[in-house]
């Protein structure tokens, strides 16, 4: 897929096999998505755009940059609330919003049960940015990108830690033939595959109960 990024840090893969470990408990399962999440924001806005601002140095006055998009973070619930933190530390000009979904157990299809987003007319330098840890069957993922193209959303990027190839292809035969928006995925890792259960093979579990404690 030609918008898909798998990051390749180092530090990701060390905090990552933390998290896969299922001797790993709740608190260092937590403290090492947040550093992983710094990792994934960084590389997230480094492709938002900036724009000249002129500053004084103590010695001259020189052209600087600023951000230019307005940045809205969309975390799905619940396990998505658990990537925002270095979203929120590197850029707390980011705006948070919040979608809430759930996998049925059985049809594996998403339920939508909270949304909440700002109100933001001109559309054109906005860009949304979907967090979820886990992309499996892709539901989840696709149901929120629909959303925000219903709305006139052009500019979405969805972060997750560990997505299956399943539900890669799924949202690249749904959304990848219009050139005019831009989607982009950016992952830490592209598993083996789903299980029959729909949970992601080797994976790490259920995320947002190892995050929560549930
Ligand atoms: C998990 C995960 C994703 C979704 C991924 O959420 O956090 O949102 O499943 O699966 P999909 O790609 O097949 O849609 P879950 O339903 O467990 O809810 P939770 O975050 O509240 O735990
Ligand atoms: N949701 C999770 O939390 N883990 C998986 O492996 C798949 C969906």
């Amino acid at each position: 897929m030609k918008n898909l990024k798998i990051l390749n840090h180092p530090l990701a893969s060390h905090y990552l096999s933390i998290m896969r470990d299922k001797n790993t408990g709740q608190s260092e399962f937590k403290e090492s998505l947040d550093k992983i999440s710094f990792l994934l924001a960084a590389e997230a806005y480094s492709s938002i755009a900036s724009e000249a601002r002129s500053v004084n140095t103590p010695f001259k006055k020189i052209t600087g940059s600023k951000i230019k998009d307005t940045i809205v973070l969309l975390p799905i619930l619940r396990a998505g609330l658990g990537l925002t933190k270095g979203f929120i530390d590197l850029y707390p000009e980011a705006i948070t919003s919040h979608i809430g979904i759930y996998r049925d157990e059985e049809s594996l299809k998403p339920v939508q049960y909270y949304f909440r987003f700002p109100k933001i007319k001109d559309k054109t330098d906005l860009n949304v940015i979907i967090l979820d840890p886990m992309i499996a069957t892709g539901g989840s993922v696709i149901f929120t990108i629909e959303y925000l193209l219903n709305m006139g959303v052009k500019k979405i990027r969805v972060v997750s830690l560990l997505a299956a190839p399943e539900g890669i292809n799924a949202i690249n035969k749904r959304f990848n033939k219009n050139e005019k928006r831009f989607i982009e995925i950016i992952t830490c890792s592209l598993d083996e595959k789903l299980n029959d259960k729909g949970y992601i093979v080797p994976g790490l579990g259920d995320a947002g109960d190892r995050i929560f404690g549930t």
